[in-house]
């Protein structure tokens, strides 16, 4: 039966009142992308990213899916084929939602990650400069998120469900930033359907065959009913 896959970004987070990157008075407009997404800014001054990354972590702690991340989980347990969410989000609100398998391609803000001895554990609500390692006892804990210039997780499996993909949704997402940006070519050359549901046109929108503009919570339930009545 046909494969979905389903991108989704910071797009689909906004109505459970976690910021986006470049929206107005959005995360990059409030800071530094060199100072508290970069290798070199951890290195620089990791007290500054830490306090970045804990603020974040709490909020996405507090926040609920709403319907958009909810009507993926539905439409992944009533979908005849296989429903694969690949998220650029590092909250974990697709998994709050009931959704299953899906794929953190730029980390997740619950995890922690050890620069030395490259452990992955829980990270405590709030991590400190020189969070311990639990496994090399190394003071070189950092978030588990994938900062600028740094190759993201799972690219194999995300380019071999798009080499398979029936049906490729984009939502949420600018489109500014690879290689995310480019999954809808890639999908496109696999012969796949593809629709963009975004508050506004990203800038990739023209690449896609079908795009659905408006609030996800709104359009992203509607898209999946009728993907399922047509099922
Ligand atoms: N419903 C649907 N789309 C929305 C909504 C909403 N309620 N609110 C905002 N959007 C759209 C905006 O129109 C915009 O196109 O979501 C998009 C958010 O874009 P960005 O802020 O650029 O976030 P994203 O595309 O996820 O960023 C990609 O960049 O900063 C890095 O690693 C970070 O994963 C992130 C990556």
């Amino acid at each position: 039966m046909e494969k979905i896959v389903i991108l989704t970004g910071a797009g689909i987070s906004a109505e459970s009142g976690l910021g986006t990157f470049r929206d107005e008075g959005g995360l990059w407009a409030q800071h530094r992308i060199e100072d508290v997404a970069t290798p070199d800014g951890f290195a620089r001054n990791p007290a500054v990213v830490q306090k970045f990354y804990n603020a974040r972590r709490v909020q996405a702690a507090q926040a609920q899916p709403n319907p958009a991340h909810t009507a993926l989980t539905h439409l992944q347990r009533n979908w005849p084929g296989e429903v694969i969410i690949v998220t650029q989000n590092v909250d974990g609100l697709h998994e709050a939602a009931g959704s299953e398998n899906v794929i953190h391609m730029h980390g997740t803000l619950a995890g922690a990650l050890c620069t030395t001895c490259d452990h992955r554990w829980v990270a405590p609500p709030e991590m400190s400069v020189g969070e311990p390692c639990p496994a090399c006892g190394g003071p070189t804990a950092r978030p588990d998120v994938v900062w600028f210039g740094e190759m993201p997780y799972f690219m194999d499996l995300i380019y071999d469900h798009l080499a398979n993909a029936a049906i490729f949704a984009s939502i949420g997402t600018s489109g500014q930033v690879y290689p995310a940006a480019a999954f809808v070519h890639e999908a496109t050359m696999s012969g796949a359907r593809t629709v963009e549901l975004n508050l506004d046109p990203s800038s990739g929108a023209s690449s896609f065959d079908q795009v659905i503009l408006g609030p996800a919570s709104e359009t992203v339930p509607r898209w999946v009913q009728k993907l399922l009545r047509e099922s």
